[in-house]
């Protein structure tokens, strides 16, 4: 029997709608397995180790740029959008790619870079040698001095120290706002935005389901801006998404917009321009959390955060392959978070710090478990760097942000399993120090131990995926009276009608702890969808959280034993529409100390 018409097209809104039930898994082609053992890794190792990823859990693969390029920044700075780097494969093997993810339900998103391209792309190399004013020349944005736009700041800033570099050939200055090589492209001439547009097309018809809009708040520049999120750069992604509304309506645009939530919320229109965007600031704040043992950067920031249209989303990291960017801080925080994260000095780099998750909270599991119970549970979908889910390393000691790009640990074997190649000849060398080398942390040794980390985190995925409310739900926070206790309800009441799963309602509260509470809450967290309906369970809860607030009380909140420990509970429709269940939950809100919003 055919479903009636409004099923069908429910079934197509909640299909469409993917990216809010996605986990994302981001890595670099370059780094994760070497096919031929030259050395650099491909897309046919990738494709060997897409097992290893849909075991994992996640969904959704997100790959760093992976097109011809110098790769003076390691494949931002592009030569040819429409082809693979030599090294990486061929388009015959990027099409096997994307057919083998399809078998395996796996989703890709892949970086459409238009705020520049590099200095060698042949457009610029045109451009420079045009007539000045002609089309062709105003592919880039120049300029006779250097004195224009002044309020624009400049972003690396460890590398650069103007946003115009002279070209000797044009005999003009040049616009770039990342390195020099990076001249950046001129949205206000149509032939461009006709040119990228085909860029666009030309991924989204070889398969891939989002592009991630790099660098996308800068566009346009107009004197007397900051030449950020300027009007003229929102009907450019405005005219993108048209497009993809009418021939890609299932496909995503993700913003790179580090800017603050207010103008964030702008990339998303409404719900006529970037169907996500990644949460900036939250994230410096969850370990500032961490580090002062106090909800309030969170609960602050969360607050801050304007509602979004129905049809979009937050993307939330903990780590990605950048520095971990304190842009959106305040000068005493930066300090705060440089002195607790980035002793080392070399560990900085820009406005922040080039350091991966398990160094930059020493090793310690259970500050790793907290955060990742944090990158999954905070309103969005959560975005996971490669490596991280085993605790690799970083190297402080290789230039620009490569530290946090080194190899895929797959074994104790030569390279760490990545490569056969000779050590020196590898795209990036291996970390290979006594705390974090491939002989201590590997994927195969990982898979091997029930405790370890890697397994740990395909539990907790395993837990996601299982409850909508996390990707889809609203955010209530209770506010506890003690600050270092973090109490919040994920709530997906409003999509009711639309799913299967609905109505579930998420109960989760993060507390100043003991070791071993954070070990009942773990087996709280796995069995959490019977908590409800089971006694057991809900006295081991009860008891929780009395123990946590007797803690608090007890320390008044300083204690070197002190961790910031996360329970959550979730509960079916049926079992919380239950008067019993929502008794149950009503109480656990009164025992955490919430008061009532
Ligand atoms: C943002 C990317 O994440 C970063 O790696 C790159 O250097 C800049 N954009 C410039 O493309
Ligand atoms: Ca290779």
């Amino acid at each position: 029997m055919n479903a009636p018409a409004s099923e069908l097209a429910r079934a197509l809104t909640a299909d469409q709608l993917w990216y809010k039930d996605a986990v994302i898994y981001q890595l670099h082609v370059k780094s994760f397995f070497d096919s031929n053992n030259d050395g650099i890794g491909d897309f046919q190792g990738l494709l060997s180790k897409l097992d290893y990823i849909a075991d994992l859990g996640v969904n959704t693969l997100w790959l760093l740029p992976f097109y011809p390029s110098p790769r003076f920044d390691d494949g931002y700075d592009i030569s040819d959008y429409r082809n693979i780097h030599p090294e990486y494969g061929t388009m015959a093997d990027f099409r096997k790619f994307i057919a083998a993810t399809r078998r395996r339900g796996l989703r890709v998103i892949t970086e459409l870079v238009i705020n520049h391209t590099s200095d060698q792309h042949p457009w610029f190399q045109r451009a420079r040698r045009a007539k000045p004013e002609s089309v062709m020349r105003n592919f880039y944005v120049w300029s006779d001095t250097d004195q224009k736009y002044l309020g624009t700041r400049v972003i690396f800033v460890d590398a650069e120290r103007s946003n115009w570099t002279w070209d000797p050939v044009a005999k003009a200055y040049y616009w770039h706002r990342f390195y020099a090589h990076q001249p950046d492209l001129n949205f206000d001439n149509p032939r461009v935005v006709d040119a990228v547009l085909r860029v666009m097309r030309f991924w989204l018809d070889a398969g891939v389901d989002g592009l991630r809009l790099d660098a996308v708040p800068y566009l346009v520049e107009r004197e007397g801006t900051s030449n950020e999120n300027l009007p003229e750069t929102h009907t450019i992604l405005k005219r993108i998404r048209a497009e993809i509304d009418a021939s890609y309506p299932d496909r995503m645009l993700l913003a790179e917009a580090n800017q603050w939530p207010e103008d964030t919320k702008d990339y998303f229109g409404q719900g006529d321009e970037c169907h996500m965007a990644f949460h900036f600031p939250l994230m410096p704040r969850m370990y500032m959390a961490l580090g002062r043992e106090d909800r309030f950067p969170i609960t602050d920031i969360l607050r801050q955060t304007p509602q979004i249209p129905d049809n979009c989303q937050w993307a939330i990291f903990l780590r990605n392959h950048d520095e971990l960017t304190l842009e959106m801080v305040t000068d005493s925080e930066r300090d705060y978070l440089w002195e607790t994260y980035a002793s080392d000095r070399r560990a900085r780099i820009n406005l922040g710090i080039r350091r991966r998750l398990a160094p930059l909270l020493e090793r310690d599991r259970r500050r790793i478990e907290l955060m990742s119970y944090l990158l999954l549970s905070m309103p969005g979908t959560p975005v996971v760097y490669y490596g991280d889910e085993i605790g690799m390393g970083d190297n402080i000691h290789l230039g620009d942000r490569d530290g946090v790009r080194t190899p895929m640990q797959w074994a104790p074997d030569r390279n760490g399993g990545f490569s056969r190649a000779e050590p020196a000849s590898l795209a990036l060398p291996a970390i290979m120090d006594s705390l974090y080398g491939y002989e201590t942390v590997n994927v195969e040794a990982q898979s091997r131990d029930p405790h370890s980390l890697l397994h740990w985190m395909r539990r907790m995925l395993a837990v996601r995926r299982r409850h909508p409310a996390l990707g889809r739900g609203a955010l209530r926070f209770l506010y506890p009276k003690n600050r270092k206790v973090l109490a919040y309800l994920r709530e997906t009441e409003r999509y009711k009608n639309l799913f299967e799963q609905d109505g579930q309602l998420g109960w989760l509260t993060s507390a100043v702890s003991r070791p071993a509470m954070i070990e009942n809450l773990v087996a709280i967290m796995t069995s959490a969808p019977h908590l409800f309906q089971s006694h057991r369970l809900w006295n081991e809860c009860r008891t929780f959280v009395r123990q946590a607030n007797g803690t608090a009380a007890a320390t008044g909140g300083a204690h070197d034993d002190l961790v910031l420990a996360i329970a959550i509970a979730l509960a079916g429709r049926k079992a919380v529409a239950g008067k019993v269940a929502r008794a149950r939950m009503e109480e656990l809100a009164e025992l955490s100390g919430a008061v009532r919003q």
